[in-house]
């Protein structure tokens, strides 16, 4: 195109020149006007026929366009010198150069356009508040706790299988009776964890000495009349980013993978002091990056032939599989969301800030939250109760001050749905009285995904330079993952960072303003949506509705489904009004409740038998 205009343009100059030849006196001007008009012609001639010989053979474009590019490569080489990062080959900077003009460029050119162009950009200050407070207190205590229904007559099932599938509410019914004691219980999820982790690949540690007594603990104390509450004597499973003295904290990356980080993580502690009991430390993807881990990679208990999705794929597949009552995972962007639903379990990413994150591997300080995986929302609202507060090490926790979500009237609330909800939660809700209304969240802010980009690749990149710099990013599980991203983070200007912090304040007034219902209902795993809410940190509660055939099912049939969930968003501080949303629709329907065929794929699915089996049919080692 460029190069039809250059024509175009010769061409008019030639026109002109030639008339105004004609119009002049001097011979010997129109003799130099002549040759002058012969030189544009020739200049025009000869770039139409260069134009015309580049189509036909583009070889040669192909060729000047790779020394352009060598050249590029060579000058950021040298460049990256003055950023103190000149230790890339030459293949990592080419990469880093075609990265930076497809993913960060346009992403600057839009938020500059947004946020800078104004006054100086006075009117988009930077969401990353200063706070020259001298440390925050510890909030976890004297925070009022929610009212739990206090269930009567659960009575002990005949098996293992039933007892697995509880929720925490009915096992903390069974515990309190005596009906069954802590170590009763961590004996069963042991037992189970290691019979189904040869398929899921869900577990990375067992810490059964530590589970056994802290099991005793819970015995001895109800003994001596002690009822912590309902997460008394409870087992449950750890994301393997989150610190625990004496056990290795992996980060699930074959760099980390003997590290051991003695201190307590603050919901480790929060846990403990519940009363809860540790019993694993599941998979997370390698550095919470999708379900690919050291060890293996994590497998969807729903239709073990796909894989979990991450990074909290161990907390989803365990959780689903009855393997642990509940289980804690973390969210920087999706890592939630992701695996509970493809795994079809309840899960909630709270609010952000509302779970301290102390001694708990970093990506992002203003991205990452801590939260539970469940059989229930009305588990989820026990665990996020125990786990709330502020950290005093946490700079970025606060004391949330949610309400009591088990006495939110729903009857009073206006819910909006997303052209993409699951409109079967949307139609109970509405029979229980629920105003239910269209909705669409209206924000003017294109560049969403890219300001989650910027936000959070730099974050990670700060915490992990050194892993670059040593080239131990070389062993890292997938290449194209965190590798690939973290290199064009170079290429990330502090000042573009920070105009995207300004371009994320835009963003979240212009949610804010636009959230004009209490909570809405809405896909929960849709990139833009999942992007939107993680930089606003508003919660989300996945919530499975139902399940589907698998595509390419075997001839013969099998129990394998696909599960379908979808999100209940509320605005942030409001976390209890999705769960009391939550707790409603699943009154009133049964599918969180439903048991993946993890041992019981169906008499005809070439994959037979039980889990033992399964192992050599795939052949995974
Ligand atoms: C650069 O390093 C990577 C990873 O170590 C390697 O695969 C690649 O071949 C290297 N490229 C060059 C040009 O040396
Ligand atoms: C954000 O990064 C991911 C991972 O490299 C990439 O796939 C995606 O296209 C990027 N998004 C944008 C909008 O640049
Ligand atoms: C949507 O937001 C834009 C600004 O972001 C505003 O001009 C417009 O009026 C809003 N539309 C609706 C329907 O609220
Ligand atoms: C939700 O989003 C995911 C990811 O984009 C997509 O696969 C799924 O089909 C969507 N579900 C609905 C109901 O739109």
């Amino acid at each position: 195109m460029c190069q039809l205009k250059t024509i175009g343009v010769l061409f008019v100059c030639g026109l002109v020149a030639l008339i105004a030849a004609f119009a002049s006196t001097s011979p010997r001007e129109l003799t130099v006007l002549v040759e002058s008009v012969k030189g544009h012609l020739y200049g025009m001639v000869s770039r139409y026929h260069k134009f015309w010989k580049d189509i036909k053979e583009p070889s040669l474009v192909v060729e000047s366009k790779r020394r352009e590019k060598d050249s590029d490569v060579l000058a950021l080489k040298g460049a990256l010198k003055y950023l103190d990062v000149d230790f890339f080959n030459e293949s990592k900077v080419r990469e880093i150069a075609e990265g930076a003009k497809e993913f960060n460029i346009p992403g600057f050119k839009e938020n500059r356009k947004l946020v800078a162009s104004v006054d100086g950009g006075l009117h988009n200050p930077s969401v990353l508040v200063f706070d020259s407070s001298w440390g925050i207190g510890d909030g976890s205590h004297g925070v009022p706790k929610f009212n739990y229904p206090h269930l009567s007559g659960v009575t002990r099932p005949d098996t293992e299988d039933d007892i697995a599938f509880m929720t925490i509410l009915e096992l903390g019914a069974l515990i309190k009776t005596k009906q069954i004691t802590s170590s009763e219980l961590t004996a069963i999820f042991l037992r189970r964890l290691k019979r189904y982790d040869h398929v899921l690949q869900a577990v990375i540690t067992y810490t059964e000495e530590l589970a056994y007594s802290q099991a005793k603990m819970a015995d001895e104390l109800l003994d001596q009349g002690v009822y912590l509450g309902p997460l008394h004597g409870i087992p449950y499973g750890l994301k393997d980013l989150v610190a625990v003295p004496g056990y290795r904290t992996t980060w699930g990356s074959k760099t980390f993978k003997d590290q051991v980080i003695d201190t307590e993580a603050w919901i480790y502690k929060r846990l403990k002091e519940a009363g809860s009991v540790l019993i694993a430390k599941l998979v997370t993807g390698s550095l919470a990056y999708d379900d690919i881990w050291f060890g293996g990679r994590t497998r969807n208990p729903w239709n073990i032939e796909e894989y979990s999705t991450g990074s909290s794929a161990g907390s989803a597949a365990t959780t689903s599989a009855g393997l642990v009552p509940f289980a804690i995972g973390s969210e920087t962007c999706g890592s939630i969301t992701y695996p509970a639903a493809r795994c079809g379990i309840t899960a909630l990413r709270p609010t952000f800030g509302t779970v301290g994150r102390s001694g708990v591997m970093s990506l992002s300080e203003s991205l990452d939250k801590l939260g539970p995986f469940c059989r229930s929302a009305v588990d989820c609202a026990i665990v996020i109760d125990a786990i709330r507060g502020a950290d005093p090490e946490d700079l970025s926790s606060r004391h949330v001050p949610l309400d009591d979500p088990f006495s939110v009237d729903i009857k009073k609330l206006t819910v909006g749905y997303l052209e993409d909800a699951e409109m079967e939660v949307v139609h109970v809700l509405s029979s229980m009285g629920v105003e239910v209304v269209p909705f669409k969240l209206n924000y003017s802010i294109k560049s969403v995904q890219q300001i989650l980009n910027f936000t959070m690749d730099v974050d990670v990149l700060s915490h992990f330079d050194k892993w670059q710099r040593t080239g131990l990013d070389d062993e890292y599980e997938v290449q194209d993952q965190w590798p690939f991203e973290l290199r064009r983070a170079r290429l990330i200007p502090a000042v573009d960072y920070v105009q995207a912090q300004r371009a994320r304040g835009k963003l979240i007034r212009e949610v804010h303003e636009s959230f004009t219902v209490d909570a809405f209902i809405g896909n929960a795993t849709d990139w833009e949506k999942v992007c939107l809410g993680n930089l606003v940190g508003m919660p989300v509660l996945v919530v499975p509705t139902s399940f589907k055939s698998i595509e390419n099912p075997p001839k013969g049939g099998t129990n394998r489904r696909t599960t379908v969930t979808t999100g209940i968003y509320a605005p942030p501080d409001k976390d209890h009004i999705a769960l009391a949303l939550a707790m409603a629709y699943q009154s009133a329907t049964n599918h969180h409740l439903q048991r993946p065929p993890i041992d019981d794929l169906g008499p005809n699915d070439p994959i037979t038998g039980r889990p033992n089996d399964l192992i050599t049919v795939h052949g995974e080692s």
